[in-house]
């Protein structure tokens, strides 16, 4: 699948790896709607200029994302195109930390457990459906292909820390989800990956302190940093634009094994 000409639907684009993923799809030729919760979205399009354009909303809202797999469908379509949406790269998400039993002894709350399911398993699921849904009806390209979806697990999936329960669980739902829909969808044509990024510098890591970063970075056999947007971003297009990637998780963490 090539970037140039092509539309692609990107989630969680107001912000951290969803941004530098727009931008690297846009620089390649790309067509993108960005879409968020958040109105920095719209900032954030105006950047790149004409081959955006955003759609706010929630991943969790059926309606919300369908009004989004349209906008990218359109913009696919635009100038006598013939292929509507070709890819998705979902990495709208949230953070959670909460012990099972507090300081107190008392139980976690179980409403914050699920709030972070709802948004990053459910959510996984309900973009995926959609867009492949919308994938179905492109004509068929190289080998068939007619889209490729890129799912954003952590790998907190594989080694979660205390207080990670509800993050490490929505996280290897969508790890665990990624093969059996790229065994169904591939008589469609269209690939599932996931990528599981280790620490990466973004808005969601802005609120560790300073010495904890420190101390991640350290605990990173190399580089020894947090990983930057756009090494996540080259990640997502070489996915989008090598065939034989599909139905695979890939660490994308320096080798880190969190503790
Ligand atoms: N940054 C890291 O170190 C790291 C590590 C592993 C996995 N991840 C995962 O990567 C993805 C992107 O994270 P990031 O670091 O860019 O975070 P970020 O906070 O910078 O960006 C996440 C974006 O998702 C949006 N969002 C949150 N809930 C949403 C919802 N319900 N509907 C629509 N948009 C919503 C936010 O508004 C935000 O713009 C997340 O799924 C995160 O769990 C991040």
């Amino acid at each position: 699948m090539q970037l140039k000409d092509n539309s692609f639907l990107i989630t969680g684009a107001a912000s951290g790896l969803g941004a530098a993923t727009a931008e690297r799809i846009v620089a390649g030729g790309g067509r993108v709607v960005l879409c968020d919760l958040s109105d920095a979205v719209e900032a954030h399009a105006a950047q790149l200029g004409e081959a955006a354009r955003t759609v706010r909303g929630d991943v969790t809202s059926a309606a919300d994302m369908q009004a989004a797999v349209d906008a990218a469908v359109a913009l696919g379509q635009q100038n006598g195109g013939q292929a509507g949406l070709s890819g998705v790269i979902h990495c709208a998400g949230v953070v959670s930390v909460a012990k099972l039993l507090d300081r107190d002894g008392n139980p976690a709350n179980l409403d914050a457990y699920a709030r972070t399911i709802q948004i990053n398993l459910v959510g996984t699921f309900n973009v995926m459906r959609l867009a492949a849904a919308a994938m179905s009806h492109n004509p068929p390209g190289e080998d068939g292909e007619r889209g490729v979806i890129i799912n954003t697990a952590s790998v907190a999936a594989f080694d979660g820390q205390v207080g990670q329960c509800a993050y490490s669980a929505s996280k290897a739902g969508v790890a665990g989800m990624g093969l059996p829909a790229a065994r169904e969808l591939s008589r469609h044509g269209v690939r599932v990956m996931t990528i599981a990024p280790g620490v990466f510098e973004t808005p969601m890591m802005s609120d560790i302190p300073e010495d904890a970063v420190a101390a991640l970075s350290a605990s990173i056999p190399f580089p020894k940093r947090l990983g930057k947007p756009d090494e996540y971003a080259r990640l997502a297009e070489q996915i989008v634009t090598n065939p034989m990637l599909n139905g695979e998780v890939i660490r994308l963490d320096g080798g880190i094994r969190m503790q």
